[in-house]
């Protein structure tokens, strides 16, 4: 699996605006149940850090910017996440660090399971071990 795709959502706008609707196993690859959102990062804090043994996440900058760096264990990549139409796909196994929040990010993450601390990788050695797998 490659590390990371993004998907574009349509924005339905008129003269009032703009509206993206998200719907789980139609424009969103699963069936959503959990969604969760990170704001109020302060300025050069990063978060992450982790990787999931079994977790699709879907990520949108729904205002302002950051940076999501993603590592399959073998190649390292980055992906800059400031729109409010583009979603980020993760799987499985990759490890993801998010950094350079603006002050005003609001980043939304639909995700395919419930939270379960076990499902987290926290330790990169432990992950590398476990790609290697
Ligand atoms: P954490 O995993 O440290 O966030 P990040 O990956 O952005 O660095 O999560 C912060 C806290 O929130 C931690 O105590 C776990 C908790 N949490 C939940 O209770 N439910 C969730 O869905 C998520 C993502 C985190």
């Amino acid at each position: 699996m490659s590390l990371f795709k993004w998907i574009d959502f349509p924005a339905l706008g008129d003269e009032r605006g703009f509206l993206v609707a998200l719907e789980a196993e139609e424009s969103v690859p699963f069936a959503i149940k959990r969604v969760y959102y990170i704001f109020g990062t302060r300025e050069g804090e990063a978060r992450g850090f982790h990787a999931h043994k079994k977790l699709q996440q879907v990520a949108i900058c729904i205002t302002g910017k950051c940076r999501m760096i993603l590592d399959d264990g073998e190649e390292r990549s980055e992906a800059r996440l400031d729109s409010p139409t583009k979603g980020l796909v993760i799987g499985d196994l990759v490890w993801r660090e998010m950094h350079d929040f603006s002050e005003d990010c609001v980043l939304l993450v639909l995700a395919s399971e419930h939270y379960d601390e076990s499902d987290y990788i926290r330790d990169y050695d432990e992950f590398k071990n476990q790609v290697k797998l």
